[in-house]
Formats: C-alpha cells, structure tokens, sequence
C-alpha cells in the first residue's frame, strides 16, 4: 500500500487528522489494531473543550457533539461539606460539552467512511522503517495475520499509550518524563437520574469523588481507589458508600451498576515528538491523569498543530512548521500537565496525608474559590486555552 501519511491509531487524535487532511487534498491510511465494535464501545471521558467542539463541527452533521451533547457552563468545586460553582459562562465567557468519547469516535468513523477513507481496523502495527528518510514506512500485520507494509511519505503514531510508533521517535518504547501517582479512579455507570445539574468534583477527608453524567437516565461517577483494587471485589451497595460518603452534603440518586472499571493515574510527556518524518500524537506522546478531563482535548489540540505542519511540508515543501512541531505542541501539552496534576493534587487524598497536608489543602481549595482569579485559572484551563 502506498499513501502520502501512514497514521496509526483510529482514535480521536488519528481519525480527526485523517480528516483535517483529506480536506487539505491529502489523501492518508489509518490502520487499528482494535475491531471498529471495540473502538465504539470502549467507555472513556466524557468533557469536550469549546475548541475540541468547534474542529468537530468540520466534520458537518456528523457530529452529534452539539446535539446529543449537553453544554455545561459550569462546575461545582466541593470540599467541607459545601458547594463552590465555577461558572465558566461569567468568568471567561466559555463552556464545555458532556459528550462522550466514544460517541465522537462513532461519528468520527462514520464521516471518515462517508468521505472513502481508507481505514482498517484489525490491523497491528509491528514498527517504522526508513523514518530519517523521506519514504518512510510501517510494517503491519493485518487482521488475517498477513504482512502488511504502508509506504508513506510521513508516519503518524495515534496509537495510545502502549504506542508502537513511538519507538522510532524516540529511540525507546518508554523514553520519557513520568510520575505516577498513589491512587486511582473506580469508575462506575448507573442507571439512575442525574444527581445534581453540573459535574461536582469533591475532595473529602475520605477522598475523591467526581459525580458527572452521561444523560438523563444514565449517570458517570468515579471515587479514588488503591490502584491495585480488584473492582469485582465490591457489592453494589459497598459503591454506593464509598460514592456517598465522599460527597457529604449530596443526596446521590442511586440505580443499578451497569459497568465498572479501574482507571490508572499518569503522567508522561515523550522526550521526542517528532523524528524525521515521524510523529506523535495524543496518549502516543503523553498521558495526563483524568481529573480535569483533558486526555481527548489534548489530542485534538496536537492533530491541529500537526496538521498544519503536514500541510506545509506536503504541499508546499515547507519544513518550518514541521521542525516546530514539538516545541509548539509541548507549550500546550505541559500548560495541560500542569492542570491535570494540579488538580489532581489539589483534590485526592495521598495515603498517608497528615493533617498540616489536609489543612493546607483545604487551604488552597479557599484560595481558589474565593478569590475571582483563582476560578478565573481554573475556567480558563478547564474550557481550554485558545487553539494554535
Ligand atoms: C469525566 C471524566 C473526567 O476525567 C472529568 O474530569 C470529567 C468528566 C467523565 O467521564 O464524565
């Protein structure tokens, strides 16, 4: 197979660039290992920044962001029993969207194959070849276990954390700036009404506990958990507890759990974004915990500096914007980082926190709740910074 960009990865970040290009005129290949089935099902984030809506609605009708998503124009910070809203409308005149990701990537896939997209799914990437030359290729093995070799003049690793590509960028499957942190996210989803009409991020001396939504009869929480936890090893009405005690003050709206999981907590930045004619985007390039629901945004935010780059190299021969990819693209993606661990930080109980670590956290939930600037921060970063 020949083609002019070889991206890897059907995931937000991969399908959204195969798009903005094909609307550029240049004509690209997107392989996953993953079913189509699989990609549409997986539950994920559900937060879409104004930005991440507004590049969606080059897709037309086929994002459903604005029409099936919800706008929020706020949240509640609660910590000592009471509420604090954010009002992100009043403060920076912006908003976000409950939408989940999985639903952009059913839109995203059915646009792309509307468009004639070549797009396979159950397809591995096994490495990069030739990436310091101008014909790079990927090696693949496809869904009948047949060898699969995608000459390109450029290779896009969209492939997530476990990302393939990103050994041909930066020299190591892992080479990278990480922390880890001490706990983790049990995420449930429940069939019950809303509980509240915004998404609360609550601190409490027991922990965590973010209460968000999916529609009106089908609601998203997750509360801080040991990351080594078995989630099967909980009764329903043991989740409840947890979930409940976490927000005192809140009356949760209670139904049956219907899916449970354990997210992990993260943080990676890739030494390297980019290495001659290869690239990363997305979780291929970094990883941030999911308090402040920037993972997806994030990647869109990359595939919109990328793509430019590409369009200049491809079309115009243009190497400027390519040799800046990485140092544009990490601007945003440590501002991001920072958030994602400050909010983290500012919200999670560590195992072992001793009472000056509690006090001065509450502390600082004060400051930035009482003070016009510190919600000013927190909406900006939140409905997101101005894309480049
Ligand atoms: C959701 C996830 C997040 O990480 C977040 O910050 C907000 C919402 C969600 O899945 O609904």
């Amino acid at each position: 197979v020949r083609t002019r960009v070889a991206i890897v990865g059907a995931g937000p970040a991969g399908l959204l660039l195969s798009h903005l290009l094909a609307k550029a005129g240049i004509e690209s290949v997107v392989i996953d290992q993953r079913t189509r089935e699989e990609i549409e099902t997986t539950i994920r984030a559900g937060i879409l920044e104004q930005g991440t809506v507004a590049i969606l609605d080059s897709i037309g009708p086929a994002s459903r962001a604005r029409t099936v998503g919800h706008r929020h124009d706020g949240i509640e910070l609660r910590f000592d029993g009471e509420g604090h809203r954010i009002d992100f409308a009043a403060l920076v005149d912006r908003g976000v969207w409950l939408y989940p990701q999985h639903e952009v990537l059913k839109d995203l896939i059915a646009a792309r194959l509307a468009d004639g997209q070549d797009l396979r799914f159950g397809v591995t990437a096994e490495r990069v070849e030739d990436a310091d030359t101008a014909r790079p290729r990927i090696v693949a093995v496809d869904a009948e276990g047949a060898p699969l070799v995608i000459d390109a003049e450029f290779v896009v690793g969209a492939d997530g954390s476990r990302s393939v590509v990103r050994g041909a960028v930066t020299g190591s499957s892992t080479g990278g700036y990480f922390r880890e942190y001490p706990f983790a996210w049990f995420g449930v989803l429940c069939e019950a009404p809303p509980s509240a009409p915004e998404l609360i991020y609550s601190n409490s001396a027991n922990g965590f506990a973010l209460i968000s939504q999916r529609s009106a009869t089908v609601q998203r929480m997750y509360f801080q958990c040991d990351p080594d936890v078995d989630p099967n090893s909980f009764t329903e009405a043991q989740l409840w507890e947890e979930l409940q005690a976490r927000v005192p003050g809140v009356d949760l709206q209670e139904g049956p759990i219907f899916q449970r999981d354990v997210l992990r907590f993260r943080s990676f930045v890739a030494f390297e974004l980019r290495k001659g004619r290869a690239a990363l985007v997305g979780d291929a390039a970094h990883t941030v915990p999911p308090t402040g629901a920037k993972g997806m945004n994030l990647a869109v935010a990359d595939v919109v500096v990328l793509e430019r780059a590409l369009r200049a190299l491809l079309l115009d021969g243009d190497e400027r914007l390519i040799d800046a990819y990485a140092e544009t693209a990490l601007r945003r993606i440590w501002k991001a980082q920072h958030f994602s661990w400050w909010m983290t930080s500012m919200l999670h109980v560590a195992p072992g926190a001793s009472d000056f670590d509690r006090l001065r956290q509450l502390g600082e939930l004060s400051t930035v709740v009482e003070s016009e600037a510190g919600r000013t921060y927190l909406a900006e970063a939140y409905t997101g910074w101005p894309l480049a």
